[in-house]
């Protein structure tokens, strides 16, 4: 018996949801094919698109599935394959497409013992691997779909915040590597009184905003005062991408996730359009490949 299935990339940290704010994203991910052994083994077979540990104990796909199987006393074998198709390191969640494509996948390989909400903490299991943290806000979306906020993370709940139809989100990834597990280093321990009232007002007016297609709102919203002042040092020419394509339209930007991906969202596919070329241009003058990939919120 065999299952394949496709599980998205997902900007984490959205704005000022640091840890908190997450959105499934579509065309990038991993495409991930279990099938089942004779035998008890996780066997991961050489993964296509990227160079992935093939120790099961170093794997966040095996870590995740080996977390189910131990929940539910199973002790089924299982072959592993994994096809990237986007660059880990790039700051579109590359561990949780990969930790909460294969919990689902097992779950399925399984005859589906649990819901999808109950293999959340395992996916986790497998995330924390990778970037030595409990963070949520890949795995939510790439586990569940849409726009996820982590309400609390002890006990782990989440809710869905709608977004308007035709919003779309063009992701920058210039060719650098940030790792999460350093880039977590840099965010402060503590906030002011001040700061912490300026977060918690925008994170109440980007869910405002999402709800009632304001874009106005979402535009001044989708700040941080937490990870992108001191992560946006990471990423070449974040400030003069931020602003150019500001200038054309786009209603919110913002480091994905740990970086160096970047994301910025548009009332619409077309109005996308119009900012390409200058991002390119920018980072034809710092002699870095840029990719662009637009998607919608999925
Ligand atoms: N919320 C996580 C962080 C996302 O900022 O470290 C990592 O992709």
């Amino acid at each position: 018996k065999s299952v394949k299935i496709f599980s998205p990339a997902s900007v984490a940290n959205v704005g000022p949801g640091y840890d908190t704010f997450g959105f499934a994203i579509d065309g990038l991910g991993d495409v991930i094919t279990l099938t089942a052994r004779d035998d008890e083994q996780l066997h991961i077979l050489p993964a296509e698109g990227a160079d992935l540990p093939t120790d099961p104990k170093n794997n966040v796909a095996t870590v995740a599935i080996q977390a189910l199987l131990d929940h539910l006393g199973s002790k089924q074998g299982m072959d592993i394959h994994i096809k990237k198709l986007f660059k880990p390191g790039s700051g579109l969640g590359s561990s949780a497409s990969s930790a909460s494509g294969a919990v689902f996948a097992a779950n399925e390989l399984l005859g589906r013992p649990l819901a999808v909400e109950a293999l959340l903490p395992f996916a986790l299991e497998g995330e924390a691997l990778a970037s030595k943290s409990y963070h949520a806000d890949n795995v939510a979306p790439a586990l569940l779909g849409g726009f996820q906020a982590v309400r609390s993370y002890d006990p782990l709940e989440l809710f869905c915040i709608p977004t308007p139809e035709n919003l779309s989100v063009l992701i920058i990834f210039p060719d650098v590597q940030v790792k999460t597990a350093e880039a977590k280093g840099l965010v402060p321990k503590e906030l002011s009184v001040a700061e912490a009232r300026e977060q918690w007002g925008n994170i109440g007016a980007l869910i405002h905003a999402m709800h009632t297609s304001d874009y106005d709102l979402m535009r001044s919203a989708i700040t941080d005062r937490i990870a992108e002042p001191v992560r946006k040092k990471l990423i070449p020419a974040y400030d003069t991408v931020k602003k150019a394509v500001m200038e054309k339209g786009a209603v919110g930007f913002n480091i994905s996730g740990s970086g160096p991906s970047m994301f910025a969202l548009f009332k619409n596919a077309e109005d996308a359009q119009g900012c390409q070329s200058s991002i390119k241009e920018i980072y034809e003058k710092q002699d870095l490949n840029v990719l662009l990939h637009l998607s919608q919120i999925n």
